[in-house]
């Protein structure tokens, strides 16, 4: 259940009619529900109680400083992937002994920094990773917390861009590899390798490769200490997915009990880096719809938002539910339309022959479940100006992200003299 509703036939984000805020801000833009957010946080937070078991909320998908400081408050951590993703963390008060940075291509300089901040734990994904990270520990006379990203060689069956853990995958150190670098890693008194980590993907939709990817850790888990180092975290990553259309899924409370019959039995400190699941079902992208035309057979909606507001029905073939703001009546007849954005790409498409009531020219539609991986993925393709992102709580909202202005955008270029 998320906090977007029908009420009185308009349709509202908590207490907050959505068409008032349209008025106010004009379309389009994000609009997030903080109940949501907060709901999603506690319903996977509870899940584990009992266990010793800390939440680094996955910044990537809505790195918002309101998202992340709600999150941060209810006791969240969090997992980033940049200096800048890690810079605003710390700038929406999460402290840095709570972050732990992932990804497979840190730079020296955003290493260094991270150090400089504090940041808690390193999620080391290569040897050659490992040596730079020590190195620079070593020139700034700190011992670094460290992690290895185990890449466990498991199919997480969800899309191929965003499976992560196969072998032959960018991501994590061969399993076979990893007795090796413990052994390696003892020798230097910079480093403390605390753990293990992994991801096998997102937007996983059943249990069975969560389950065979756990089983593969839990037998390393037991190599690494039956050799004489300490296996004292483990970071399992992100991935439970969240439903777009009619996926059925495992709960927290499912994928949490997993979680204690694989790994109940070890000492150990667990982090979990959910994004989706936390923010998905929480923001939707509101349009106006700009023209109807027919062509080639087709009925075509042309709106106001595209794909570089959206990506990612363009770039995963992602289907979101898409829903009129003015509520339709129960017997309204469907009619299959394309709904598309203004960009000059075919790909600029956010729906295709989807059974919609009509929809008229300057109504509004919402594109459902976009608060994760939306706002974020957004660009100026086009030269059109980044989405506002707007926040509910109650019966108030906050723009928690202006839309910039056309100045702002061209003032970015230099024009060289010559
Ligand atoms: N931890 C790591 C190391 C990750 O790479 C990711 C996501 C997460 C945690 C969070 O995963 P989640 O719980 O959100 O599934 N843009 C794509 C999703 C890319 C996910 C990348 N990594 C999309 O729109 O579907």
């Amino acid at each position: 259940m998320n906090s977007f509703a029908y009420r009185n036939g308009t349709l509202h984000a908590e207490n907050v009619s959505v068409l008032d805020i349209a008025d106010s801000v004009g379309t389009p833009f994000y609009c997030y529900s903080t109940e949501t957010f907060s709901q999603n946080y506690v319903e996977f937070r509870d899940a584990f109680s009992g266990l010793n078991a800390q939440i680094c909320y996955a910044v990537k998908a809505n790195s918002n400083q309101a998202v992340i400081s709600l999150f941060s408050n209810l006791g969240a951590g969090a997992d980033v992937v940049s200096e800048g993703e890690l810079r605003r963390a710390i700038a929406a008060g999460v402290p840095a002994d709570k972050i732990v940075f992932s990804g497979v291509g840190k730079t020296q300089s955003e290493i260094a920094s991270a150090l400089s901040l504090g940041c808690g734990q390193f999620n080391v994904e290569s040897e050659p990773e490992l040596e730079i990270l020590a190195s620079i520990a070593a020139h700034k006379g700190q011992i670094v917390t460290a992690v290895l990203r185990v890449n466990p060689d498991i199919d997480a069956d969800t899309h191929d861009k965003i499976a992560t853990g196969r072998a032959g995958d960018k991501f994590g150190i061969d399993y076979d590899r990893i007795l090796p670098v413990y052994r390696e890693a003892k020798n230097n008194p910079h480093v403390s390798v605390a753990g293990l980590a992994i991801h096998i993907g997102s937007q996983l939709t059943a249990l069975a490769p969560f389950k065979a990817a756990f089983d593969k850790i839990a037998n390393l888990i037991t190599d690494v200490r039956t050799a004489g180092f300490s296996v004292d975290r483990l970071d399992l990553g992100g991935g439970l997915g969240i439903v777009y259309r009619d996926e059925r899924l495992p709960t927290p409370a499912e994928y949490a009990q997993l979680v204690r019959k694989v790994f109940g039995q070890f000492e150990l400190e667990l982090i979990f880096e959910p994004g989706r699941r936390l923010a998905g079902d929480a923001g939707i992208l509101v349009s106006t719809v700009i023209y109807i035309k027919e062509g080639g057979g087709r009925r075509f909606l042309v709106v106001d938002a595209a794909m570089n507001d959206l990506m990612r029905p363009t770039l995963y073939d992602a289907w979101h539910n898409i829903d009129p703001i003015i509520e339709p009546t129960p017997d309204t007849p469907m009619v299959p339309i394309d709904i598309v954005g203004p960009i000059c790409e075919t790909g600029d498409i956010f729906a295709v022959q989807r059974e919609l009531p009509p929809i008229m020219p300057d109504e509004l539609i919402a594109l459902r479940s976009v608060g994760a991986y939306g706002a974020v993925m957004s660009s100026t393709y086009n030269s059109r100006l980044l989405v506002p992102e707007i926040m509910v709580c109650g019966d108030e909202y906050a723009v928690i992200r202006p839309r910039p202005d056309y100045k702002e955008l061209i003032d970015l270029d230099y024009v060289p003299e010559w």
